[in-house]
Parts: structure tokens; sequence; C-alpha cells
């Protein structure tokens, strides 16, 4: 988020051959490397494939081209390397740190080395661990470590975890990855907020009646079975992803944009958050049905699940209190689900009705409250709903909108990997999740993943379970 200039960095991935690599992190990385902002080299690794630096090369050109990446103004992509880690054994990271070292002296760089591990989260320990005993964590330059989600699986593995990266690295070093964090209309979320005194002087328990935060996907597990089957709809996206979200709407004013101002505001509002019960929390699995027209299968039936005792919850409704002097009684409703009816991820305001109807044709209740709806994807933008007479004698109100969409603005929207990687290289920590945020929300959702709570079947294609419907003390869902 910062200007700051980018000095020279030797980029390493480990997992350099894999999902996340191909399909983000190299064409991320191709769009920074053509903006010429810094000397940079990157060393893949990997354990399965053999490659040598030219067939490194030759794999990330056929990938990037499956990607629909244009690399036709790369003149050159002799600034990448390949370097295996083999089976992870500390001999191996010993040749894989020689190798480091080497092509650093060769190629007269500081010591600035990014740690990016794009591997599964089983193997961050051992990976962690192997760098920092090799002696890679320390260099005459500026180290940095890269961790994706999921980080940890409840609240003692995060702390674990924590444990042993602060052994070799210190947090100014380290960067937890949130993707949802990079997305522009997510940072938006701040400008919106701490720009527009108009809503900040709205933006309380005073004026709004609930808050509503939907991530809804149309696909389904997409080979994914021995991942997501282990971790369901509560570990994959509302433990991170939503409630990120959550704390970006509910958080105080913080005294800048700035890493620690900004976080330490996040994390007050993870802290205030009431104890969740299990009447708050509705969970679901999606069974067949036809989603935008196309049949699909149910979760049992897909490749790799055991449908006999596979309980993953594919959905995931909860009602959150922050129980704090802005938000007390404020219900923060986070849900999100595959296999739904349609894409949509959406942040909607519901503001407090007129306290009175004055109009005789109306009951307080027929007045639809006004609504913020703020669309983070797709069709990036936002939504400022409010009632409108209709022409004519008698009093008829109409719900009409302001309607802002980026696209229209501004074009194409970076990529949330494409951001987060030149922050890292910035050395912008303000967008990442820091070790006291990654526990305390964990500390909140732990206790609800050793319950036995239901998972209600919904059928592909519909908005999840009809259960979740009680979360709303009688209001229906916005987004439908
Ligand atoms: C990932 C989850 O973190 O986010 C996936 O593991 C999910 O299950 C994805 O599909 C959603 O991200 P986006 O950016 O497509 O909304």
């Amino acid at each position: 988020m910062n200007d700051k200039k980018v000095p020279p960095y030797l980029f390493i991935i480990i997992g350099g051959t894999g999902d996340l690599a191909r399909r983000k992190l190299l064409p991320a990385i191709c769009r920074l490397w053509e903006k010429n902002l810094s000397e940079f080299y990157l060393i893949g690794s990997g354990s399965g494939r053999k490659h040598d630096d030219e067939t490194y090369r030759d794999f990330v050109a056929r990938s990037l081209e499956e990607e629909g990446v244009d690399i036709s103004h790369i003149d050159s992509l002799d600034w990448l390397y390949y370097q295996s880690v083999g089976t992870g054994s500390l001999e191996e990271f010993k040749a894989f740190a020689d190798r480091v070292q080497q092509l650093e002296k060769n190629l007269n760089l500081t010591g600035n080395r990014v740690f990016y591990l794009a591997v599964p989260p089983s193997v961050f320990p051992n990976t962690i661990k192997n760098i920092g005993e090799v002696g890679l964590n320390k260099s005459g330059g500026e180290t940095k470590l890269v961790v994706e989600k999921p980080f940890g699986r409840d609240l003692q593995s995060a702390q674990e975890l924590n444990r042993l990266v602060h052994k070799y690295f210190d947090e100014s070093q380290v960067y937890r990855i949130d993707h949802y964090l990079g997305k522009e209309t997510v940072q938006n979320l701040l400008a919106f907020r701490f720009s527009n005194a108009m809503f900040e002087s709205l933006w309380s328990r005073d004026r709004i009646e609930r808050v509503e935060i939907t991530v809804a996907e149309t696909l389904g597990l997409e080979h994914r079975a021995g991942y997501y089957d282990k971790v369901g709809a509560l570990r994959d996206m509302i433990q991170n992803h939503l409630t990120q979200l959550m704390t970006l709407v509910a958080m105080e004013v913080p005294t800048a944009i700035e890493a620690d101002a900004v976080r330490y505001e996040k994390v007050k509002v993870l802290r205030a958050v009431s104890p969740i019960s299990s009447s708050d929390v509705v969970l679901g699995q999606y069974t067949r049905g036809a989603v935008e027209g196309r049949e699909v299968i149910g979760y049992c039936e897909e490749e790799g699940i055991n449908c006999s005792d596979s309980h993953t919850e594919t959905y995931a409704a909860v009602r959150l209190n922050i129980s704090n002097w802005r938000w007390q009684g404020v219900p923060f409703l986070l849900r999100t689900g595959k296999r739904m009816f349609k894409e949509a991820t959406e942040i909607a305001i519901t503001f407090r009705r007129p306290p009175v109807s004055i109009f005789k044709q109306f009951s307080i209740k027929d007045i639809q409250p006004n609504r913020l709806v703020i669309t983070l994807q797709p069709d990036e933008g936002f939504d400022l709903y409010f009632k409108v007479k209709e022409p004519g004698e008698s009093y008829k109100l109409s719900t009409q909108s302001l309607h802002f969409e980026y696209s229209e603005i501004f074009g194409r929207l970076p990529d949330a990997y494409e951001t987060l990687l030149l922050d890292i290289l910035k050395g912008d920590q303000t967008l990442f999740v820091r070790a006291d945020e990654v526990e305390a929300s964990w500390e909140l959702y732990t206790p609800l993943l050793s319950n036995h709570q239901d998972v209600y079947k919904y059928a592909s294609g519909t908005w999840g379970p009809i259960e979740a419907e009680r979360l709303l003390d009688g209001e229906k869902w916005c987004t439908v």
C-alpha cells in the first residue's frame, strides 16, 4: 500500500510447481515483472517433478499460457531458477541453501529473500524448521516468510505454528496471507468508511439494524476433496475471509492506514465478539441440483469423498454479536457456501427503519429499511437503496438505488495476489494477518469445531439450508 521503492530480491517459492504457484503466484509475478519494479529473481522449488532451470522456465511459460497471461513483453525467463527440496529432509535443505547462496553471489544480490510457502499446510512446520535450521532465515539483507492460509486448524495448532515461526523469524518478517485482503474492493472498504464522513457518522448500533456478509460460490469441490473434506466451510472461509471482512466493517477508526494501527483495531473487534453458541450456527452440505442451468452432483458423490462418514459442511452461516459500545446488539451474519444459487460476495448493511410511519397507508413494517450493499465480486461496486414516492395522487413508495460500479470508471482491477506480492516486497504488512489476530480468530471458532453440529442438506443451486433462516429472527437475507 505504500510507495516505497522495491530493492533487489530473490523470491523463493517452496511449491513452485504446484497449483497455487501456477494459477496465482506466477501470473502475478509476471505482471509485476513487466512493471520493472526492481531487480528480481525467482527460485521455484518442488518435490515431485524433476526440473532443471531450463525445463522449469518452459514449465512456467506453458503454465502462464494456460492461464491466459500474455508474456510477449517479457524478453526472457532467465531470471527463473529451479532447485528441488526433494522429500524435505534437512540434507536436501542444506543443498537448497547452498544453491541460494551461490545464486546470490553470482547475481551480486545483497541477501534480500522472500520464502513463499505455497505448499499444503501439513508441510508448513517442517519447511519452516528446515529453513531456520540451515540458516536461510539469516542473510545480509531482509528475509521474509510468507505463509498461506489456513494458518493452523484450531487455536492450539495456530499457537504452535506461531511459536515455531517466531523461533526463526521476527513477527515483522512474517506475512500471513488472506488473499481477500488483497482484493481492491476489500481495501476500498477502508477508503469508503474513513474518507466519507457521511457514512461513518451512521456506522453504529444507533443507525444500523444488522450487517450481512455473504460469500456465495457456484463452484463445488474442484478436485480438492483431499484438502476440503478435512477442513469444511468454517475453517476454509469463515474463520479467515469472512471474519476478516467483518473486522474491516466493524473496526474503530485507526490512527493511520498503517500495519500496526489497522491490525490493532481489527484485533480489538475480534476480542469483543461474544462467545458463539451452537444455536448461532447453521451448517449445510450440498446435494444434487442445478447451478446456473447446469446439472451437478452432490458433495457425497464427488470424487474422493466417502459418503458414509463425511459430515463436512460446504455451507456455514454464523451470527455474531460484537459486544462493544459501537455494536452491542447488532447481529453480524456471516454466510458462505459452495454450489449456491449464484456467485456473490457482498456486504449488506441494513439501516434502522424510521421510528414511526406518518403515512396512513403503511405500517412501519411496510417501509423497507435503507440498505447499503457493497459488492466485492463480481461487478465490484456498491448500491445505496432508498425509498421514493411513485408519481401519482396517493402515496405509493418504491425502492430505488444509487449505483456505482468500479469497472465502468476504472477498468480492470489488479489481482489480489499482485497487490499482496508487491506489498511483501515493499515490506508493508497492513494487508497481512498478525499472529495475535489469527489466534484471536481461532479462539472464536475453535469451540464450535469440537461441537457435533447438525449438517443440513441443501440442493445445489439454492441459497443453502432453509434452517439458516432461524438466524434472522423473522427477517429475510438481503442477498437472494
Ligand atoms: C479459498 C478457499 O481460500 O478461497 C476456496 O480455499 C474458495 O475454497 C476461495 O473457493 C474463494 O476465493 P475467491 O477469491 O474466488 O472468492
